[in-house]
């Protein structure tokens, strides 16, 4: 549940009734600049709060928005764009179906229905500021040089740079795969988090996605140590829950990069957090795990991937869990045709249920959404993880930037993709049956409340 909706739905019945009192002497279109609607909304009192919650993290001086919003001066002349923007849902970026699968994330910045009515209100009223003492105290935000995690997690234990590469001012898609070394450790480390940093200010701008893996000296599987996309750039395991990092081997990353209209030379950072040496968490997670939604049924990878000119297509994969697991986050990846994809689990007693549902995919945006650990699907061995790709190749996809090809599987994005990354910690039966009855101590915990 998010915090202050009812009480933004009550504010709000009350200035629509307010202002239908005041609608008889003036209608908000002939409103001039600077006039305001008396007992409309105010910026101060009820626009900031959300303001704060829901934007500022990426409007604010040193964000990936275009322009600030935080204070009344910088705010006030976006008003009716801030109004269309919210009102169509386009801003903030949040594309996960808000009424079907599990909901409950740590980083949602969704608006309710109420909030963003009273946004709309206070436009249509002339955007006005208020008390100034109104406003709550202002957030802090940190700089694109520092680290996102470093005031919950102190500075991280190991920082990992990339070489630095040119990104060309113009033209298609730019990929940089260097290797660097990896500082080695005294033993096996279990990763608590790790956050990843395009060079500042202008790495930002160009690095579309990436991630760093760690190549494990002799054999051994690499490990995923930190991915990022426009709207993702850390991880932050649960309480007690670690990836095992082994204590040598190189980097290898891969960085897809997009044109910003000049040439800029970045370099990427990763930082990582480990459990103190000697700590061994009690759960093992994979970090975020890739599930392939492309190829497979003896295909090679991709190979399924046709879509006709003005034509759309379905992809499907599935993969059975071997062991209980506990589903953590999901970002789906997918490229400028793709619309939607789902997360759905069939349990072994045979029913299924739609976990997520990424249904307004925006190949801009690569946010993983991060279930709360109170509502992180917990799943029996022997559930069947089913993922479903929407891809639309009509004029009707606004980011679809030509109709008129096939289009095919390819690294670039206008080729196509379908990969769902997929936050995943397995537990054993014990762990399973230990989380499953503290869900269900919750629930009775809630459901006892709720009738008080
Ligand atoms: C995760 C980062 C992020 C968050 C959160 C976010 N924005 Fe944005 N916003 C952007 C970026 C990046 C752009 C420019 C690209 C685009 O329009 O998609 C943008 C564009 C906009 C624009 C259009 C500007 C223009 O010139 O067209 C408006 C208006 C806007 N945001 C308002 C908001 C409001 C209001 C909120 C909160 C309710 C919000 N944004 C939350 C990143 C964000």
């Amino acid at each position: 549940m998010k915090l202050g909706t009812t009480k933004n739905a009550d504010q709000l019945r009350r200035y629509v009734r307010a202002s239908l009192c005041l609608l008889a002497i003036v209608s908000a279109d002939s409103l001039a600049q600077g006039d305001t609607v008396a007992g409309a909304p105010t910026f101060s009192k009820d626009i900031a709060p959300i303001l704060q919650r829901s934007c500022q993290g990426c409007h604010n001086a040193t964000g990936i928005g275009p322009m600030q919003l935080v204070t009344y001066e910088q705010t006030r002349p976006w008003a009716p764009l801030i109004k269309d923007r919210t009102t169509k849902r386009i801003m903030p970026p949040w594309h996960v179906a808000r009424d079907v699968g599990v909901q409950g994330f740590k980083n949602d910045v969704s608006l309710s229905d109420g909030e963003i009515a009273l946004i709309a209100a206070w436009a249509d009223a002339g955007a006005p500021e208020g008390n100034p003492a109104d406003m709550p105290p202002a957030r802090d935000f940190p700089t694109g040089n520092e680290w996102a995690l470093e005031e919950l997690l102190g500075p991280p234990d190991v920082i990992i740079k990339s070489s630095p590469f040119n990104v060309d001012a113009g033209g298609q898609d730019q990929w940089w795969n260097p290797i660097s070394e990896f500082p080695e450790q005294s033993g096996e480390r279990w990763l608590r988090a790790s956050e990843f940093k395009p060079s500042y200010p202008m790495g930002r701008k160009v690095v579309h996605h990436g991630h760093a893996n760690l190549v494990p000296d002799g054999d051994g599987r690499p490990v995923g140590l930190a991915h990022y996309g426009v709207g993702m750039a850390w991880d932050l395991f649960p309480e007690g829950t670690g990836m095992k990092v082994p204590a040598s081997g190189h980097v290898e990353w891969d960085l897809h990069y997009a044109p910003y209209g000049q040439e800029v030379e970045d370099f990427v950072e990763v930082g990582l957090w480990f459990y103190p040496e000697g700590v061994i968490p009690e759960k093992q997670t994979s970090g975020e795990q890739l599930f392939r939604v492309d190829g497979g049924q003896g295909l090679a990878r991709g190979q399924d991937i046709i879509i006709p000119p003005h034509g759309t297509q379905v992809l499907q994969g599935i993969h059975r869990l071997e062991t209980p697991a506990s589903i953590n986050s999901f970002r789906p990846h997918l490229h400028m045709r793709g619309r939607l994809m789902s997360m759905e689990a069939i349990y072994p007693d045979g029913r299924k249920e739609i976990l997520s549902e990424v249904n307004k995919y925006n190949h801009n945006w690569q946010i993983s959404y991060q279930f709360e650990d109170d509502t992180a699907p917990l799943l029996p061995a022997g559930t069947i993880l089913q993922f479903t790709s929407v891809f639309d190749n009509t004029e009707a996809n606004p980011l679809n930037p030509d109709p008129d090809q096939w289009v095919l599987f390819g690294r670039r994005g206008v080729d196509e993709m379908s990969h769902a990354w997929v936050g995943i910690t397995y537990l054993n039966e014990e762990q399973y049956a230990d989380a499953v009855r503290q869900r269900e101590a919750a629930m009775t915990r809630l459901s006892a409340g709720a009738e008080d």
